[in-house]
């Protein structure tokens, strides 16, 4: 018995682990939403002790009627007045930090548009818009505001240790601060039922240093380097993939999937659920629907041997 409470409780702790632990906080968003748990958990323990209390204290006087009135007044200010400034003092706490996490400013803008089931991400940078997928760069200890919309149905975004979570709701746009405070790779996911996928809808937060992130975006910036007579690229246009995805640089302007300019930087593939390798690549393309169901993408299970081989090398040669 004794083995079995410890290992439940070893599951739960581990529940509350790693990268997607929002409080182990890795932002200041995040971490003022952890402190705000963590009060709003100590007032609701001496709200419950002070009605429990006043609740047992009136049941005693009850059997002595001269004190009566005396448990009237405890009951009135521990029982009402004590819990309503409580809640009330929680509530505008609450407010002002949903306020600054929700503000209009962030030394960075990013656009990110909930897709069924990935994530379109578009930095916007004096240079013009720059857009990626499913990876969500950040330097440390900047403020950067997200500007949510979805493309189709409500979808939610949030990274747990960083802050969050903000639904993104079709023909509106919503707002959202993150202040990175640590370096890491933290994960992020889709926090509304929004069909099939919904629980394959994640992304990586990457928090890099300042100086790093700015030559990403850079390199980010920059059209794809595809050589003349790429035997990938050619099995690429003649499966007509550009009709769906764009790759900067070359005739491929689909804007339907993800874009495809930089894909082999990014260290995951499938909207955050597979590692980025050649052998995931492949069945990617050919056993789609194994590998996320639902997805709109159609499956390539024709393309095999060396016209698979080709364009999997031109995909990955995409950094
Ligand atoms: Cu998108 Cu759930």
């Amino acid at each position: 018995m004794r083995a079995l409470g410890a290992t439940a409780t070893l599951t739960l702790l581990a529940g509350c682990s790693g990268r997607h632990n929002w409080l182990a906080a890795a932002g200041e968003e995040a971490q003022s939403v952890e402190t705000l748990f963590w009060v709003v958990l100590a007032g609701a323990a001496v709200i419950w002790s002070l009605v429990i209390g006043a609740a047992t204290y009136a049941h005693r006087a009850e059997a002595k009627p001269h004190r009566e009135r005396e448990a009237r007044r405890f009951i009135i200010w521990g029982g009402v007045v004590l819990p309503v400034l409580v809640v009330c003092g929680l509530l505008v706490w609450g407010l002002l930090i949903l306020r600054h996490i929700t503000s209009d400013d962030g030394a960075l803008t990013v656009r990110v548009d909930g897709e069924r089931w990935w994530w379109r991400v578009i930095y916007d940078t004096p240079e013009g818009p720059v857009t990626t997928a499913n990876e969500i760069r950040l330097p440390l200890g900047e403020r950067t505001l997200f500007k949510l919309t979805a493309d189709d149905v409500i979808h939610s975004f949030w990274v747990p240790a960083l802050g969050g979570k903000m639904d993104m709701i079709p023909g509106r746009e919503t707002t959202l601060a993150l202040t990175p405070r640590k370096l890491g790779n933290w994960g992020g996911l889709c926090a509304e039922f929004c069909g099939g996928a919904h629980a394959l809808m994640r992304f990586d937060a990457v928090v890099m240093e300042p100086g790093a992130f700015v030559r990403w975006l850079e390199q980010e910036a920059r059209p794809a380097q595809v050589a003349e007579g790429d035997r990938g690229f050619a099995v690429f246009e003649e499966e007509g993939c550009g009709a769906c995805h764009a790759i900067r640089g070359t005739e491929a302007q689909g804007p339907v999937g993800p874009d495809l300019t930089h894909l082999a930087s990014r260290d995951k593939l499938g909207a955050g659920i597979y590692a980025m390798t050649p052998d995931n690549m492949a069945r990617w393309i050919t056993d789609t629907h194994e590998m996320k169901p639902d997805i709109d993408m159609p499956a390539y299970p024709g393309l095999q041997g060396e016209r698979l081989d080709a364009l999997v090398s031109f995909l990955m040669s995409l950094e």
